[in-house]
């Protein structure tokens, strides 16, 4: 039996089983040790609650309630309006009252204080995400020796951004308290490195670990994927056609949370771009399901208006009585209905202005028919990018290269479309979610182990 697994992260999987890669990589590693995965739970609370079981993803999972005050500050606030811009390069859209860092703080030091009431000595603790940044640094102040790792789904921010936050130095103090540092890509471990690069405090030892006062960590990439064969199924042949009788027999598919990361505005602008210079006779369509996100950040609300505005001016200069170009859900729809529309399309466009990894564009590559493949879009500002090199690679800033992209991707010949998938399809399957998580977790188990986690540093 392999040592239990602890895994933290603040989104847990409840109701219906889901069928999301993480959730798949997660509950097959905690369910071979028979381990745990923490979160917070759906529903607010006082945010002074004992942790209670719920169910959900086919695994074990405890989750802690929220208060009102800490949804606000910690997850609205801290999380996702000072480090999720920070992580995407829009400092600009950083708000940072003082309530935030000091919940975001104490969020952390409360999550440590109750998986300490149910860790065991031997026990994995897996970490996820920006949410939890300090939640080491808490367990060691509690006397936890276990091994810790550290997974981070966004991207790492650069050095300079980093001097936005009130303590930057904090920031790389908490991260020296795991003992594996994972990050997506090998762009995302060169910036981590440079952090440390800049810190007197870190030293570089000879096995490519870095040291910071006595604390050793690990700093690698492991770039996250999905359940291939689980979405391919989805995808496959024989069910029903989302669109009813009349399917669009060419269409372009977005997927995204409506996130101003995502660069969905600009690939608006640049199919509106596309429909000025078509082919004579087409009628391209762009099918774009944005569910909404975090709606109380003003920055989300902001993007939410300028996505209505430019897909209402589009369709009102394009469309015609019987063809409307761009199809826009706001909401989330049903798994096997978006992997059916991935199979579909012609193309999908992934245009992030920056990304961890970008899940979208890997599910969509699975979904594929390989003897007649559609065309993956993908900005070279998502992880995705590093190793999907025969995507068709745009940048999302250039309205024009996108435009000619999606002309390129609509009129590519047959063998250079099975070409591009089948090189692309390799990436999905050797960076799997299954691979991805027993790859962490065996780096995680031969880390050094943390000697005295209370050393006063
Ligand atoms: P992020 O983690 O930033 O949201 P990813 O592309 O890495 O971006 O992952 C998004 C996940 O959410 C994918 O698995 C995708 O299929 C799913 N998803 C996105 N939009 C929808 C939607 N409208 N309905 C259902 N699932 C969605
Ligand atoms: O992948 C990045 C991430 O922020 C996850 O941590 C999170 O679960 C997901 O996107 C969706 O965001 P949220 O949990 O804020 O809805």
């Amino acid at each position: 039996m392999p040592p239990r697994l602890i895994a933290v992260s603040n989104r847990i999987p409840t109701g219906s089983p889901s069928s999301g890669g993480l959730v798949v990589a997660l509950r097959d590693a905690l369910s071979a040790s028979g381990g745990l995965w923490i979160g917070a739970h759906p529903d607010p609370g006082t945010g002074l609650e004992e942790m209670e079981e719920v169910s959900g993803g086919g695994c074990r999972c405890l989750a802690f309630r929220l208060s009102e005050e800490e949804i606000s500050d910690y997850y609205l606030g801290y999380a996702n309006s000072v480090l999720w811009p920070l992580c995407h390069r829009r400092v600009d859209l950083v708000e940072m009252p003082s309530t935030y860092e000091e919940r975001y703080r104490a969020v952390n030091a409360r999550v440590a204080k109750l998986i300490a009431q149910v860790a065991r000595p031997d026990d994995l603790i897996w970490v996820h995400d920006y949410h939890f940044f300090p939640l080491a640094s808490e367990l060691r102040a509690l006397g936890l020796a276990n091994r810790i790792g550290f997974f981070l789904h966004i991207p790492f921010p650069s050095l300079g951004d980093l001097s936005v936050l009130s303590q930057p130095e904090d920031f790389a103090d908490w991260l020296a308290d795991y003992n594996l540092l994972g990050l997506q890509t090998r762009g995302d471990v060169a910036r981590c490195l440079e952090m440390y690069r800049a810190d007197p405090r870190a030293e570089f030892m000879p096995d490519g670990t870095v040291k910071m006062q006595g604390r050793i960590t690990s700093v690698r990439s492991f770039p996250i994927g999905i359940d291939v064969d689980h979405f391919r199924e989805l995808a496959g042949v024989g069910g029903r056609n989302p669109f009813g009788r009349e399917a669009p027999d060419g269409f372009v598919i977005g997927v995204d949370r409506l996130d101003y990361s995502k660069g969905i505005p600009n690939r608006f602008r640049a199919f509106g771009r596309y429909l000025k210079t078509r082919p004579e006779g087409t009628r391209p369509c762009l099918v774009q399901i944005a569910p909404p996100t975090r709606e109380r950040v003003q920055a989300y609300q902001d993007i939410t208006s300028e996505l209505e505005e430019i897909a209402g001016r589009l369709n009102g200069a394009f469309a015609e009585l019987d063809w409307t170009p761009i199809r826009y859900i706001h909401r989330s729809i049903d798994r096997s209905v978006l992997a059916r529309l991935h199979r579909m399309a012609r193309a999908c466009a992934v245009t992030s202005l920056a990304d961890g990894m970008n899940l979208v564009a890997k599910e969509f590559v699975a979904a594929q028919d390989p003897e007649d493949p559609g065309v993956l879009i993908l900005s070279r500002f998502a992880g995705a990018a590093e190793d999907m090199t025969e995507a068709l690679l745009v940048n999302p800033y250039d309205i024009e290269e996108m435009a000619a992209a999606i002309h390129q991707a609509l009129e590519m010949p047959l063998d250079e479309r099975r070409a591009r998938h089948a090189a692309c399809m390799e990436v999905v399957r050797r960076t799997d979610a299954t691979r991805w998580a027993a790859q962490f977790l065996a780096a995680l188990r031969t880390c050094m182990p943390t000697l005295s986690p209370q050393v006063a540093r």
